[in-house]
C-alpha cells in the first residue's frame, strides 16, 4: 500500500515528528510506501512530492518546522481542485492520505473523506483551538516561549516604569494568551473570547502603579475591544477566508498612552511562538500521534483523526472535530482575573 503524508496551515513545532513516527512504524511493521506531498494541499494539486522513506526521516525528530514545506491552499477553493487530488492519487497509485493540520487543513481532509477519499487526519495547531483533543502538538512549545518572553519583559517593565503589552497568537481562542499569561503572571490577559473594555484595561493599568509595579499586558493577536470603545483593526484575507492579524498590542498601547499618561510599549511575538525546536512534551505527543494516524490507515478508519484523551489517543471523526473551534469558556478565564490589575 502507498500512503500520502501532507502537512498543512501554519508550521508548528512537532511536526516532522508526526511524520518520522508516521514513517518509522509504517515501513517496518506494515511494509507500506511512502509518499511525500508538498507544501499542503498544493502537493496533491501540483503533483509536488518528495521521497519520504526511513533514510529521509533521519535526525527530523527535534527539528521544528516541516520537511514537507506547507501552505494555506484549498483545493475546494480552485476549480477542478478536488478532481485533480484525485487524479495525482491515482497516478502515483497513492492508497490513503494522512493530513496533518489545523481546522483548515483537516476540514478540506474531513469533505475529501465525505466524497470518498481514504483520509486520516492529525492535529496541529498552536493555538491549539481544535476539538476534539484535550492539546494538539505545538502549543505545549508556543506557551513556553511566550512566557520566557513574558518572564523577561518584566525587568524592563519594572527598570523603565513602562506598561508592557505582549501580543502573542490566538485567531480566534486565546489558550496561548490564557496560559503564557497566568504562567508568566501577567496583570491583564485579553482573549478573543472575551471583548474588552478598554477603560477596565486602564484601570487595572493604574492600580499596578499604585502597587509600585509596573504592568504586563498579554493580548491575543484577535482580541476585539467591546464595540464602539476603540478603533478595529483589519487586513488581508487568505485562502480559508482569514483576515491577516496583528496590531491589536500597539492599538492598547496608544490607549493606554493617552488616556494614562504612562509610557506603553509593545511586543509582537509573531512567528517565534512557532519557530524552532519542538517542546519534549510536544515531541512525545506528536509521536504518538504519528504511530496512531498509521494504525488508523492500516485498520481503513477513513475520516478520522487522532486525538489527545487524557493520556490515551483516540480517534474521533473528522466531521465532529473541524465543526467547531475548541475556545476559552469563560469561567477559565474567570480564574486568572484574580491577577488583573
Ligand atoms: O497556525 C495558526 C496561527 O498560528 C494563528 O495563530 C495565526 O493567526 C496564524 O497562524 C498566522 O499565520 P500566517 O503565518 O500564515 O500569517
Amino acid at each position: 500500500m502507498r500512503i500520502g503524508v501532507l502537512t498543512g496551515g501554519g508550521d508548528c513545532p512537532g511536526l516532522n515528528a508526526v511524520i518520522r513516527a508516521i514513517v518509522r512504524k509504517g515501513v517496518p511493521e506494515y511494509k507500506y510506501e511512502f509518499v511525500g506531498f508538498r507544501d499542503g494541499w498544493r502537493g496533491p494539486l501540483e503533483s509536488l512530492t518528495m521521497t519520504l522513506d526511513i533514510p529521509a526521516v533521519r535526525g527530523i525528530l527535534p527539528r521544528g518546522g516541516t520537511i514537507l514545506g506547507s501552505s494555506r491552499t484549498n483545493p475546494f477553493k480552485i476549480e477542478g481542485g478536488v478532481d485533480q487530488i484525485r487524479r495525482t492519487l491515482m497516478n502515483l497509485g497513492v492508497d490513503a492520505l494522512i493530513a496533518i493540520g489545523g481546522e483548515d487543513t483537516l476540514g478540506v481532509a474531513s469533505k475529501l473523506a465525505d466524497l470518498g477519499v481514504h483520509v486520516v487526519g492529525v492535529p496541529k495547531t498552536i493555538d491549539n483551538d481544535l476539538s476534539g483533543t484535550d492539546y494538539t502538538f505545538g502549543f505545549d512549545t508556543a506557551v513556553g516561549i511566550a512566557t520566557e518572553a513574558i518572564d523577561r519583559l518584566h525587568t524592563t517593565a519594572e527598570s523603565h516604569h513602562r506598561a508592557l503589552i505582549v501580543e502573542v497568537m490566538g485567531r480566534h481562542a486565546g489558550w496561548i494568551a490564557l496560559h503564557s499569561g497566568m504562567a508568566g503572571g501577567a496583570n491583564v490577559i485579553l482573549i478573543p473570547e472575551v471583548p474588552f473594555d478598554i477603560a477596565k484595561v486602564c484601570d487595572w493599568v493604574e492600580s499596578r502603579y499604585r502597587n509600585h509595579y509596573a504592568p504586563i499586558i498579554v493580548v491575543a493577536e484577535g482580541a476585539t475591544p467591546l464595540d464602539g470603545t476603540m478603533a478595529q483593526v483589519a487586513g488581508e484575507k487568505d485562502a480559508f477566508g482569514h483576515v491577516r492579524l496583528g496590531g491589536i498590542g500597539e492599538s492598547i498601547a496608544r490607549e493606554i498612552e493617552s488616556r494614562t499618561g504612562k509610557e506603553a510599549r509593545t511586543t509582537v511575538l509573531g512567528h517565534v511562538q512557532r519557530g524552532g525546536t519542538p517542546s519534549s512534551r510536544d515531541r512525545w505527543m506528536a509521536t504518538r500521534f504519528g504511530l496512531h494516524a498509521i494504525d488508523a490507515v492500516h485498520d481503513g478508519d477513513w475520516g478520522t483523526m487522532v486525538a489527545l484523551r487524557g493520556s490515551d489517543i483516540i480517534r474521533v471523526p473528522l466531521a465532529e472535530a473541524t465543526e467547531k473551534l475548541k475556545t476559552v469558556d469563560p469561567t477559565l478565564y474567570a480564574e486568572a482575573e484574580v491577577f488583573f490589575g
